[in-house]
């Protein structure tokens, strides 16, 4: 294995599957329970908040218990040890990168533990239970609070600083995502495209597979310790 400067971890649901919770588009997945149009676009919110509201008010406690598993402590690891600049790109409103350790975590489609205000872009931490009445402790104005995730439609966060940490890497892992959205399933190409070696982590083929250099089939909590002790072992 080369010896790395730059690395990027993006992750998706299934690293926080051994954790307990759901991942968007398995048999039992929050996609085959709910419609993406009832509760993750942003016409959604806007013609029925309080529903919206609802179905995140209902997430927020589950996903403030979880702990995280042994792939998202593998990281720590890995940024603790490996002389390298590494970064986590998630499409994951967990915090469970943060609850492991983890340094350099881009929330790109958001957080579950934070509101942004569309009215005067004011965003807070809480784990608190919202509806459509609440009022912005910033701006004052009420019925404009939303939950911090990029709903369908709307544009992605951290994506000037991703985007170059993407064309910097010289190690590209893809952990636990189905990579059918995108930017984030684009983004092997632009890593692969500027020189890093790509690898997949994932318990089965994506749709995505033809991109990578290599894939590493198995549950994450398993595969990515022992990828880092690879790592590791030839630093
Ligand atoms: P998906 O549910 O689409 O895909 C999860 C992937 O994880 C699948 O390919 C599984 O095979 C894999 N997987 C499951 N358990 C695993 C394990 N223990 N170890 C390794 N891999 C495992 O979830 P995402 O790809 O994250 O957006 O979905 C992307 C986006 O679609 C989400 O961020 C969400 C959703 O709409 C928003 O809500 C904004």
């Amino acid at each position: 294995m080369r010896k790395y400067k730059n690395i990027v971890i993006l992750t998706g649901a299934g690293i926080s599957a051994e954790s307990g919770l759901a991942t968007f588009r398995s048999e039992d997945g929050l996609w085959n329970k709910h419609r993406v149009e009832d509760v993750a676009t942003i016409e959604a919110f806007y013609r029925n908040p309080d529903y919206v509201h609802e179905f995140y008010n209902e997430m927020r406690p589950e996903l403030f218990n979880a702990q995280p598993n042994a792939a998202h402590k593998a990281i720590t690891v890995l940024q603790e040890k490996y002389p390298a600049n590494i970064s986590v790109v998630t499409q994951n409103v967990d915090t469970l990168h943060e609850k492991a350790g983890n340094k350099n975590v881009y929330h790109i489609h958001g957080q579950i533990n934070q509101m942004r205000c569309l009215n005067c872009g004011h965003v807070f931490e809480t784990w608190g239970e919202f509806s459509s009445e609440d009022v912005c402790e910033n701006c004052g104005i009420a019925a404009v609070l939303k939950p911090n995730i990029v709903f369908f439609g709307e544009d992605l966060l951290y994506m000037d600083k991703v985007d170059n940490l993407l064309r910097t890497c010289d190690l590209f892992l893809s952990v636990g995502t189905s990579g059918v959205v995108y930017p984030a399933a684009g983004f092997v190409q632009i890593a692969k495209m500027f020189g890093a070696d790509t690898y997949e982590f994932n318990m089965e083929k994506t749709s995505n597979n033809r991109m990578f250099d290599e894939h590493i089939y198995g549950p994450a909590g398993t595969t990515l310790p022992e990828f880092v002790n690879k790592l590791l072992a030839e630093k």
